[in-house]
């Protein structure tokens, strides 16, 4: 099975490092040399998820050339749904009229683009569904506590989406790996919201709605574990890193996708960059990207890619895949 389509949608509204300096105690020069960001998108107030992501589904059901009634499965990889129950999957499939579909959300992190890969890619291979959308989506900005230096630097909103299906080539997902450890649950964090600490006034007023996040930690279990998913899929594979046409890391810091581009000796046009514009989107930033060159047509039939994310879970996670 191979991607036969991609969309994007990405919010009007720019945030710059300038308008950060307005509300905390931060600067350009530090934002830019500890992170690479230098602007992220912001959904428009009165707008939600479904409203990105159902962009980003239209446009890669348009490049599929796939009616919206062909599809199968839908799912989205998000931690910003925009109800606890139902899913965005559902909203999302209601908005395309997608009535055929089975729908569900999945949760890993900002790894939940890479395992819902995975999912689809096993839905495809036992033979149970043919047209699959993959949507990685999230809006981080509502989930940002805007006087916390240490964080809201960091995240934008971003919709990206991919159609999956059969084909006869011998294109698609050549392997995965996934891995998980519950025991840093506490390092990236949403605490309250949830049914461990259902909304109340002492939530809303100490911020408990909002990412906490251990970006040191965080930072040091997303060096290695880039570095042993990389390692593990390419060996498996019986291939080395300058084999790879394109790796598209989870957009988090710049430090971290430049020390695995280094280490493996690619070139940066073989390493897309987006978290410049767009800041750390969680489950989007790899989709986003993956539309984005094959938009630009750079990613071309055929092309081996590998794509690594990692995130709250903790979870991590990688896809190596014939374009
Ligand atoms: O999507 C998956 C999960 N997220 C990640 O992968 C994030 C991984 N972590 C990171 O990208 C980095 O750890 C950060 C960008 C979050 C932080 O960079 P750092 O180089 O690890 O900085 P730090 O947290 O060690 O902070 C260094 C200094 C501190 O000041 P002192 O204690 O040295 O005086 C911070 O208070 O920088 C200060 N600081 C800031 N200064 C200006 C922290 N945030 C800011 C800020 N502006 N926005």
């Amino acid at each position: 099975m191979a991607v036969t389509g991609t969309g994007a949608a990405l919010p009007g509204q720019r945030v710059t490092n300038g308008d950060l300096e307005k509300i905390v105690d931060t600067s350009d020069a530090w934002i830019f040399s500890r992170t690479g960001i230098r602007e992220r998108r912001k959904l428009e107030e009165g707008l939600s998820n479904v409203d990105l992501s159902a962009g980003a589904a239209r446009m890669a059901l348009q490049n599929a050339r796939l009616e919206p009634q062909e599809l199968d499965l839908i799912l989205v990889a998000t931690v910003t749904p925009d109800y606890m129950t139902p899913s965005t999957a559902c909203l999302i499939q209601a908005r395309l009229e997608a009535f055929r579909a089975a729908a569900m959300d999945l949760s890993a992190g900002c790894t939940g683009f890479i395992y819902a890969l995975s999912v689809a890619k096993q839905f495809i291979q036992t033979g149970a569904y043919r047209n699959v959308l993959v949507v990685g989506v999230d809006i981080l900005s509502r989930v940002t506590n805007w006087e916390d230096r240490s964080t809201c630097v960091l995240f934008g909103d971003g919709a990206g989406a991919v159609v999956l299906q059969p084909v006869e080539e011998d294109r698609g997902i050549i392997s995965f790996q996934l891995g998980s450890d519950g025991r840093g649950v506490d390092l990236l964090l949403i605490p309250a919201g949830g049914s461990a600490r259902p909304a109340s006034i002492e939530t809303v007023t100490n911020r408990l709605h909002a990412i906490q996040m251990n970006g040191n930690e965080i930072f040091k279990f997303a060096v290695r574990v880039v570095e042993e998913t990389l390692d593990d899929l390419l060996e498996k594979a019986g291939l080395e890193p300058g084999d790879l046409d394109f790796l598209f890391l989870h957009q988090a810091n710049l430090r971290i996708i430049d020390s695995a581009r280094k280490r493996l000796k690619l070139p940066p046009e073989r390493v897309p960059v987006n978290i410049d514009r767009y800041g750390n989107m969680s489950s989007a930033t790899i989709p986003v990207s993956l539309h984005e060159e094959a938009a630009a047509g750079r990613l071309k039939k055929g092309a081996l890619i590998a794509m690594v994310a990692f995130g709250a879970g903790l979870t991590w996670g990688g896809v190596l895949m014939k374009w």
